[in-house]
């Protein structure tokens, strides 16, 4: 299977990172985060933004604000052609481990109804899901899925 020979890093995000970052935000998002978005994320010793690199390259990101203890992930992100290598689950126990030792007890997200793929993985982390914000994206308008590991 591809994953078993995907050669892989997950660091920290660095400032080398945000502009290839922001293509793969591009392509993936409809309300993408700019550079500037990203650039204020490396003075807030409250986050941690992990990268993950493949093939020599940025691949994708992934990121959580600590909130009273709590993990505030966002910003999962994967590049088309990297996606279904098992990036995303790397980065994601990544930061689940770093957000244990940094202190949090419980991390939550919302992702999209319609997200299949997130979903899945999500679950595979073992969050759950505990309630519908609706309405809480826009372009397109769509309810989100509120999920927790605890
Ligand atoms: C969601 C996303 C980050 C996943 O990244 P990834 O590196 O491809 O994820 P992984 O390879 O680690 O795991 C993907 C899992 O989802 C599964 N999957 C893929 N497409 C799926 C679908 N349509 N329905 C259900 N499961 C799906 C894969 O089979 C895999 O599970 P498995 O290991 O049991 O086979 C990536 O698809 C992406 O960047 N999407 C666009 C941005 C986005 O939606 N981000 C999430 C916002 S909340």
């Amino acid at each position: 299977m591809a994953s078993e020979t995907l050669q892989k890093e997950i660091r920290k995000l660095q400032e080398e990172d945000i502009e290839p970052l922001s293509r793969i935000e591009a392509e993936s998002f409809s309300m993408p985060w700019s550079p500037q978005d990203f650039r204020a994320l490396l003075d807030r010793d409250y986050c941690i933004y992990l990268v993950a690199l493949a093939e020599g390259e940025v691949a994708g990101c992934c990121g959580m604000t600590n909130i009273c203890r709590e993990g505030n992930i966002d910003n999962v992100v994967v590049a088309e052609r990297f996606r279904n290598r098992g990036i995303a689950r790397a980065m994601l126990e990544e930061l689940i481990r770093m957000g244990g030792e940094a202190g949090i007890t419980a991390f939550t997200l919302e992702v999209r109804v319609s997200n299949a793929a997130a979903i899945h993985l999500y679950e595979m982390l073992g969050f759950v899901s505990e309630g519908i914000r609706p309405g809480f994206y826009e372009k397109p308008t769509e309810d989100a899925v509120i999920m927790w590991k605890r």
